[in-house]
């Protein structure tokens, strides 16, 4: 075939083109660092941290490679070191052995359970960060489930009520962000009032708006020891996958109840949603980077299959570009050491 000489072809392509060459502003790194259209910097990391009893080190989880569970005084460093690296919230999720847990999640409203203390002692010390608590019953349940199983159903109204009384004290232990991951109806109406009546109405809500039943939370359930303990599976109050538009009514509904910021979770199979929900809600819009989310990228990076810190710069940027308002992700402390350095 007769190759054409490329001074034959520009003046076809400029003509093609219009003259337009998007290479040009690719060229250097100072010029694509110029017309960079998003960035994601530490403040916009929500680092979830696991709690455990006992004081020994941090214990590392098995399927969450670079994550570890932290004793109380293990959490509070985590949370100096937070600060240290500008990152604006941490979450605490606890670890509690099957000891721990009953039939109706008890010890979810115990002022002095784990979750607490370690929010207790994190305020003391370090009172310039954000604390999130997470508001469901399946860290404390004997069945792995959110809320009550009542003739094996997860019963809606009366999970409500319970809810209210953990969120009432994870507040008054001095948790800032209240995180109902529970997605019972009606719940960010009660807990908003149940807060205000108790005069603990500068405690905000962070509503995990729309939060899917999915197999991204397999190694979170390891994390937080409640993997062999789960009965059946969330879809009677976690959402169908296949759905989009339901998430929208979700949200606008949570937002109707006083939700302050909503979330989307998992995040990246559902940066669809994210972006829905950032296009028709005037409101702070955050995504959950999941357990397994998390776990992939790491396993994948183990074998050397793909750069780690690659990866997760990649993947947390899609998040600010689809139109996060923040992200909680494993990865928080490792990003924002990145951008200290
Ligand atoms: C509890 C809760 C879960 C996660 C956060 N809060 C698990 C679940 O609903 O089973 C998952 C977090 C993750 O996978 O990183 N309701």
């Amino acid at each position: 075939m007769h190759r054409r000489d490329p001074s034959e072809l520009t003046p076809a392509i400029d003509a093609a083109t219009g003259g337009r060459r998007y290479r040009r502003l690719r060229q250097h790194d100072w010029s694509r660092r110029l017309i960079r259209e998003t960035q994601i910097a530490s403040s916009d990391l929500i680092w979830p941290v696991f709690v455990r009893d006992g004081d020994g080190g941090p214990e590392p989880v098995e399927s969450m490679p670079g994550v570890f569970r932290y004793s109380v005084k293990g959490a509070v460093e985590a949370a100096l070191r937070a600060r240290d690296l500008e990152i604006p919230v941490i979450a605490l999720f606890p670890f509690n052995d099957t000891a721990c847990r009953d039939e109706d999640g008890s010890e979810a409203l115990n002022p002095d359970n784990l979750v607490c203390r370690a929010t207790r002692a994190i305020k003391a010390a370090v009172p310039e960060i954000g604390i999130l608590c997470d508001v469901a019953l399946d860290p404390y349940t004997s069945h792995g489930h959110d809320g009550l199983l009542r003739n094996g159903r997860v019963v809606n109204d009366a999970t409500v009520e319970v809810l209210c009384q953990q969120a009432l004290i994870q507040a008054q232990a001095g948790c800032d962000i209240i995180g109902p991951s529970d997605m019972m109806d009606g719940r960010i109406a009660m807990i908003r009032s149940a807060l205000d009546e108790a005069h603990l109405g500068d405690t905000m809500i962070m509503s995990y708006a729309a939060k899917y039943a999915s197999v991204f939370y397999a190694t979170f359930r390891d994390a937080v020891g409640s993997s062999g303990v789960l009965k059946g599976d969330k879809r009677t109050y976690q959402m169908d996958y296949c759905n989009g538009a339901e998430a929208l009514r979700e949200a606008a509904q949570d937002i109707a109840e006083g939700a302050d910021m909503i979330m989307v979770k998992p995040g990246l199979p559902y940066l669809d949603v994210l972006t829905r929900m950032v296009q028709e809600f005037n409101l702070p819009c955050f995504a959950y980077q999941t357990s397994g989310e998390y776990s992939m990228i790491m396993a994948a990076a183990e074998r050397g299959w793909l750069d780690r810190d690659a990866a997760m710069l990649e993947v947390l940027t899609a998040y600010k570009r689809a139109g996060a308002s923040g992200i909680l992700s494993y990865f928080a402390p490792m990003v924002a050491e990145r951008f200290s350095k």
